[in-house]
């Protein structure tokens, strides 16, 4: 393998001579090496996930686009377009990408040296980080005009998933329905307010910008005094409402149990996250955001946990066939748990949008 690894990865402009390829972290989703050299620069080497990733060639292109705009804003600032910007390497080709003999797609990245990431966001000190740097990424792509190819078609869109639902809520394969009535009248009773929320994405009263797509704590780089360097991972940005952003991250930095926890006592919105991030995010966007994005910005925590209800469910329904379940129950336990935490936001919704109310009022100052 090491050989193997080798020869692609000399098939990338590499300052220097490859000295070491080793594995870093255990990402879910691609199998991600680090390439040392001889020369002053190190790199991040991936193998993409073609099965979550079925264009690669575009998802590539948009990654591109997103890096170049970021950097003319940072040397714009004066700042350093190596660290504050994710930088490309192309083959020797000039292509983003490389694709194997296997079919596998690989991809190159200059390494940012010095940096540090946390892999959770559990305290409001690290939360409030996390605000600023998806703030700070979403900021400067805020003038972005030219169009991403969408890449994950129907992606955080909930009339989508509904007409996914209702088919398999139809043919319901695994006879799994009769003993769901409760859980699927959670979905349902909500159907009319997600759908409203949609629709004034959908006539553009909420705006589409650009938006990442997979806000964990661990795709931000930071620099050794604790300040953002960089957001990283851009594999799904995608043109779509930056409310899906803010939403996501609240739906995973917020939840005080586990995504499939089975004691619902432990699952809880945390306020105080809530609040951290919403500052640090708030901090870095106020200059951009219109006035429906932020009348929408508390709830947009509960329409991207909405979905997640619902996609566990129809999951369960389906007979399991697309999240990974540990047993036959996984997926209903997922549901149940994330329902708690959908109901613990709404229960502090009112705390929440008046959190983003006055913190925005205070900002505009
Ligand atoms: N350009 C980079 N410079 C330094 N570290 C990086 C860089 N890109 C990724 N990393 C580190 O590697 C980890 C995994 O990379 P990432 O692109 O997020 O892969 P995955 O898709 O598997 O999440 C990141 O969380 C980060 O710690
Ligand atoms: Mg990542």
């Amino acid at each position: 393998m090491t050989n193997k690894l080798t020869s692609i990865a000399s098939k990338f402009s590499i300052e220097g001579n490859i000295v070491e390829i080793k594995p870093l972290g255990e990402g879910f989703i691609n199998d991600t090496y680090i390439v040392k050299t001889d020369s002053e620069s190190n790199y991040l080497f991936q193998r993409k996930n073609k099965n979550i990733f079925q264009d690669v060639p575009s998802m590539m292109d948009n990654i591109l686009k997103v890096c170049n705009h970021i950097k003319a804003k940072v040397n714009a600032n004066g700042g350093d377009v190596n660290r504050e910007a994710m930088t490309l390497t192309s083959t020797h080709e000039g292509a983003l990408y490389f694709k194997d003999e296997d079919g596998e797609y690989w991809a190159m990245c200059l390494f940012i040296k010095d940096s540090v990431s946390y892999e959770s966001a559990d305290t409001p000190e690290l939360s409030y980080a996390g605000g600023k740097g998806i703030g700070k990424f979403q900021s400067m792509l805020a003038d972005m005009k030219e169009p991403l190819v969408d890449i994950l078609p129907g992606f955080h869109n909930i009339r989508f998933r509904f007409s996914q639902w209702d088919e398999i809520l139809k043919n319901d394969p695994v006879g799994r329905k009769k003993d769901l009535s409760t859980e699927i009248a959670w979905v349902e009773d909500r159907r009319e307010e997600m759908l409203e929320f949609w629709k004034l994405v959908e006539n553009g009263t909420i705006p589409t910008r650009v938006t990442h797509n997979d806000t964990k704590i661990n795709n931000i780089l930071f620099d050794k005094k604790g300040d953002v360097l960089c957001v990283i991972d851009l594999d799904t940005v995608l043109n779509s409402t930056v409310l899906n952003d803010f939403g996501d991250a609240m739906r995973s930095y917020t939840n005080t149990g586990l995504e499939d926890d089975e004691n619902l006592d432990n699952v809880n919105m945390d306020m105080e996250i809530f609040k951290a991030y919403t500052k640090g995010y708030l901090e870095e966007t106020i200059s951009f955001l219109s006035t429906s994005e932020l009348e929408y910005l508390a709830f947009s925590a509960k329409y991207i946990t909405y979905e997640q209800v619902l996609r566990f469910l129809m999951d369960y329904i389906d007979g399991d066939k697309y999240y990974k379940v540990k047993s036959s129950e996984h997926n209903l336990i997922r549901t149940q748990a994330q329902y708690k935490l959908l109901t613990s936001m709404e229960d502090q919704f009112e705390e929440m949008t008046k959190f983003v109310e006055q913190h925005s009022k205070q900002l505009s100052l």
